[in-house]
């Protein structure tokens, strides 16, 4: 078994505890499906059944909440959101080779998360600090003005291999 396997067993078994606490309470699917966001940082899709059996819901019922709410998550996220912004002000300032460049230091393209799961790479409509352009947020800091020595020096122990 692959590390990443071992992770999505630990992640299901995390999932099996806490849904284990909800039996039959099908009012209780929202909660629950926030707290195994906040607790495991994503919902495993392969505990979907589980979930849904054990609130005597339909697979799809469950399915359908997920996907409705936008903070719900089937995938692993990374500790930190790495949110490169493609507004029109960041756009004429250079902000698509900042975002060619944020893939290329982390290796991943929008929407995925690195495999040690320390980033998360997303693009935004804007920021709201278009004077600042072109602008990344990583985590809850805003970096502003960015240009690839910046960048290089924001993401450098990744380079180094960190
Ligand atoms: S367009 Fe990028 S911050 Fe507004």
């Amino acid at each position: 078994m692959d590390k990443k396997e071992m992770v999505k067993e630990v992640d299901l078994a995390r999932v099996s505890a806490i849904v284990s606490e909800y039996k039959d309470e099908k009012w209780a699917l929202i909660p629950l499906l926030q707290r195994i966001q906040n607790e495991v940082g994503y919902i495993p899709p392969q505990s979907i059944p589980m979930i849904a059996k054990n609130l005597r819901l339909f697979p799809s019922q469950v399915q359908g909440v997920i996907s409705f709410y936008a903070q719900l998550y089937t995938q692993p996220r990374g500790r930190k959101v790495v949110r490169v912004c493609r507004g029109t002000a960041c756009h004429v300032r250079g902000g698509k080779t900042i975002l060619k460049l944020v893939k290329q230091q982390l290796r991943i393209e929008e929407g995925e998360t690195t495999p040690d799961l320390e980033y998360t790479l997303e693009t935004v409509a804007c920021i709201g600090v278009c004077a600042l352009a072109p602008n990344i947020v990583v985590g809850d800091h805003v970096y502003g003005h960015m240009n690839p020595k910046k960048l290089e020096q924001l993401f450098k122990n990744r380079r180094s291999g960190g």
